[in-house]
């Protein structure tokens, strides 16, 4: 990384995971943080995907921000009829499974130009929000400065954040001293949204609600595994949740909730199977297991999946 002055965060932050020695031209998502597309959760996460496409009437997944194709090749395991498109900034693993199709995308915000006119398709931003850098804001008096950071993550204040980000900021953030205008977000999801002609675009990132946005913001940063200091020096990955409430939508929904509804929290395996099918009763334990830490409410159960169903008249 350059030894630049301070920047506003959101063009530091966009530089740090997108920029020519950012963290995803280095390393993929997996080297530093765990998440549902982990080993161990990833079929509960393809189980539950695949149960709102047929419910749905879908038939191709688009997988955007694919990370290195880990939801992708689950999903073509489990269900070879489905279509599997991933839009990755990241090249496609070596390794991936030939049936899936991989396209080229820029980082962030951007999305490239050949995804347009989907129809019949699940478009699943799993985690993609999050990275999606936004202004940070302080409020002094009844001002919202932008905050700037300098390469070794020293913050200072910059000048007053555009009009339509306080705008933002007016309608959907009012309490608390920082600010994370998610703006950006809203309007990177209406692009992704604007892509598709007939399907479900579906958004499935940490996040809050106006009652409930985090008082000191939520910028955080993860290095192999740990949480450390934010700094934009491409060493680590930077995230802040997201405010699901002000993305277009027709439903919010707790992971938690819908895997219920999706009928994917199965029951305890019965004992008497310990005995007659002693793999069988192992794998169920397993099974079950993942499920309950992808629906447990301090953790991934508490991830937000934003739905937004879209049915143009000319498709
Ligand atoms: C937090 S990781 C999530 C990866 C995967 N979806 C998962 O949940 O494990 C974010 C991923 O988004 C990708 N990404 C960021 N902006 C993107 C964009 N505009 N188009 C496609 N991929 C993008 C990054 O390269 C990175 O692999």
């Amino acid at each position: 990384m350059s030894a630049a002055g301070p920047r506003p965060w959101r063009q530091a932050w966009h530089e740090a995971l997108y920029g020519p020695s950012g963290l995803y031209a280095q390393h993929t998502p997996h080297e530093h943080f765990t998440t549902a597309t982990s080993p161990g959760l990833v079929d509960v996460l393809a189980e539950a995907v695949l149960a709102l496409m047929r419910r749905e009437g879908l038939s191709t997944l688009v997988d955007l921000a694919a990370g290195g194709g880990e939801l992708a090749s689950a999903v073509v395991e489990l269900a070879p009829d489905i279509t599997v498109r991933c839009v990755e900034v990241r090249p496609r693993p070596a390794d991936l499974d030939p049936r899936i199709d991989w396209l080229p995308s820029l980082g962030g915000a951007a999305l490239p130009d050949a995804l347009h006119s989907l129809t019949g398709a699940l478009v699943l931003a799993h985690e993609w929000l999050d990275n999606v850098p936004c202004t940070i804001a302080e409020r002094v008096g009844p001002a919202l400065q932008e905050v700037c950071v300098g390469a070794d993550g020293t913050e200072s204040l910059g000048g007053a954040v555009d009009e339509a980000e306080a705008a933002w900021a007016e309608r959907w953030w009012q309490q608390g001293e920082r600010i994370e205008i998610g703006l950006p977000r809203d309007e990177a999801w209406a692009d992704l949204v604007s892509r598709l002609d007939d399907g479900l675009a579906v958004a499935v990132d940490y996040g809050h609600q106006r009652e409930a946005r985090p008082e000191t913001g939520s910028l955080t940063a993860y290095r192999r595994g740990g949480l450390v200091t934010p700094v934009p020096d491409g060493s680590c990955d930077l995230t802040a949740h997201v405010a699901v409430d002000s993305l277009e939508h027709d439903r919010l929904v707790l992971q938690r909730d819908l895997l219920r509804e999706l009928g994917l929290v199965p029951a305890p395996p019965d004992h008497a199977l310990a005995s007659t099918d002693p793999g069988g009763y192992l794998r169920a334990l397993a099974h079950r297991s993942a499920v309950a830490a992808m629906t447990d409410p301090s953790g991934l159960g508490g991830f937000w999946w934003v739905l937004r169903r879209v049915v143009r008249s000319s498709a």
